[in-house]
């Protein structure tokens, strides 16, 4: 294996993922994105509400009833000397668990922010999320064909409530019904606008230079001194772009445009491909592992069934950490110390998944998935390494789930552990009776497992209120203490899907009163996987 052909091909990828409060505009922006990388003939067919066509990367039945993206799918595209490769994140609140997972993935976020509204809630728990690891973020406002908030007022908002610095990279003129476009700073030009132009790539009309008579002409006297003002105050006042800082998180450049006026996307994408970090290095159990060794590694981050109805199976996503993976390779699956031989991984061109024949660091591939891969596992080439950060939260919702016809418990049981697997929901059997509690971090999840119980493992179940308010899996160094407490408090301990001893509290104050009786035992909140 040559360490050129890996060093050239890791530094062409950029893996990113995009983070927004809903309704933002991610859908749209993806769709535009994925224009731009020709992996679209027509925007449109992302997502269609009403029209019958719908996201290339929806598939799931309730997705399309609710508009709504559950899953997380990967596409990868050329842009520029790069290849991308964009990592969608589930959009409805309840499915965090698994957008902060994919966060673990990639090395870049696009942060889209609705100019209209500002910094949301959600944006600001993302990008929370995103500091674990000092992400770097590119910044792109949305929706100027609306009328927005005035732009300074938004990067003086990004700034204070999030805690990153700015650095407009465009600035716009106008918006709502007199937007014309934008100034590019870098590039010292005026990209025009025109509205109704936004399921194509657009040709679009360039006046270079700020004092260009021309510019007056095209957007009006009145804005173009209304311009010119501005970005003398612009200049003054907001922070210049500064790669060292993006890279380390603290600076994010910011970009004005409309993702359905498909105006601007292309300039944020020219900044993310020169800018944003070709695959970082990855920490693990032993040591710090670089995109570029010879030697392949790579770590589950989502597992995922059905996909397709055609392909009855499921896949686990992998992250490449280091090296490179080839059609027929052998890796080590280091949590079951197992060498197996990977022939069929499939990477994901806008939804259709292909074989994948190559993949360097920075790339998604799937794997076929019979029961043995875990989230959060490592594959490498023969190292013992395993990759950390990968976290699983305690659920914060229980019920009950039982069988309209008691003789499938076995389906119902493999049913929620192969679901639990996936992360998505949690199962917990207590150690004193047969019941079987399913756990969640929102209400949504528990309709899709009931859904996904029926429709996959052909298992009818209700759901009944349990008594459980809370759940934290319990770790203890000492062997006798662990045993001591087993004992004593037998009724509120459970197993989850992947056997570790949890802790089902009734109420927070028994929780407490626990955790004040058994110092020595730790009640966590995650569990890293
Ligand atoms: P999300 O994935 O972040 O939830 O947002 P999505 O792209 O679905 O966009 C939410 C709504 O905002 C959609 O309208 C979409 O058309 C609109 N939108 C996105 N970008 C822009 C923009 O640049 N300008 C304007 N004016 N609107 C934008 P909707 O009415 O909820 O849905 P639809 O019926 O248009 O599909």
């Amino acid at each position: 294996m040559s360490n050129k052909l890996i060093q050239q091909e890791v530094g062409k990828r950029r893996t990113f993922a995009i983070i927004s409060h809903p309704d933002a505009g991610k859908t749209t922006i993806t769709e535009k994105v994925l224009l731009h990388g020709h992996l679209l003939q027509q925007a449109g067919t992302v997502k269609g509400r009403g029209s019958g066509q719908h996201a290339k990367s929806d598939w799931m039945e309730m997705e399309k009833e609710r508009g709504i993206s559950v899953t997380t799918s990967v596409m990868q595209f050329p842009y520029n000397e790069c290849l991308v490769n964009l990592l969608d994140t589930p959009g409805h609140e309840d499915f965090s668990e698994d957008t902060y997972r994919t966060l673990t993935a990639v090395d870049s976020c696009l942060m889209v922010i609705d100019a209209a509204k500002g910094v949301e809630d959600r944006t600001r728990k993302l990008m929370e999320v995103t500091r674990l690891r000092d992400t770097p973020i590119i910044t792109f406002m949305n929706k100027l064909d609306r009328d927005i908030r005035d732009p300074m007022e938004l990067l003086d908002e990004v700034e204070n409530e999030l805690n990153i610095m700015c650095a407009p990279i465009s600035w716009p003129i106008g918006c709502g019904k007199s937007f014309k476009g934008v100034y590019h700073l870098h590039r010292d030009e005026t990209i025009l606008y025109h509205s109704g132009l936004g399921h194509t790539i657009q040709e679009v009309r360039i006046i270079k230079g700020l004092d260009n008579p021309a510019l007056d002409s095209a957007v009006g006297s009145d804005l173009a001194q209304q311009l010119r003002e501005e970005l003398e105050l612009v200049r003054g006042a907001s922070n210049e772009f500064d790669e060292e800082l993006f890279l380390s998180g603290e600076l994010t450049p910011v970009f004005f445009g409309t993702a359905l006026g498909n105006f601007g996307v292309d300039h944020m994408l020219d900044g993310l491909t020169k800018w944003a970090p070709a695959p970082k290095p990855r920490q693990s159990s032993e040591r710090l592992v670089e995109a570029t060794e010879d030697n392949f590694s790579g770590f589950v981050f989502k597992i995922q069934a059905n996909m397709d109805p055609k392909h009855r199976d499921r896949i686990a996503f992998m992250r490449v950490v280091s090296g490179q993976y080839t059609q027929g390779m052998k890796m080590k699956h280091v949590r079951i110390g197992k060498t197996v031989s990977i022939s069929d991984a499939v990477t994901f061109m806008a939804g259709d998944r292909e074989r994948a024949e190559e993949a360097f660091a920075g790339d998604i591939i799937g794997l076929h998935n019979h029961g043995t891969i875990q989230i959060g596992d490592t594959f490498t080439q023969g190292e013992e390494l395993k990759f950390t950060g990968i976290p699983n939260f305690a659920p914060e919702m229980f019920r009950r789930i039982r069988l309209k016809d008691p003789l499938k418990q076995k389906q119902l049981l493999k049913g929620l552990v192969q679901l639990s697997e996936e992360g998505a929901v949690q199962v917990f059997r207590p150690l004193e009776n047969n019941d079987l509690i399913v756990g969640a971090v929102g209400v949504l999840q528990f309709e899709v497992v009931v859904g996904r119980l029926k429709s996959e493992y052909n298992v009818e179940a209700i759901y009944e209120a349990v008594n459980v308010a809370t759940a934290r899996w319990v770790y203890c160094n000492d062997a006798k203490k662990l045993d001591e407490f087993q004992r004593k408090c037998s009724f509120n301990l459970a197993l989850d899907g992947g056997d570790n001893l949890t802790y089902i509290a009734p109420t927070m104050v028994n929780l407490n009163l626990s955790m004040e009786r058994y110092p020595d035992v730790e009640f966590a909140k995650t569990r890293e996987h």
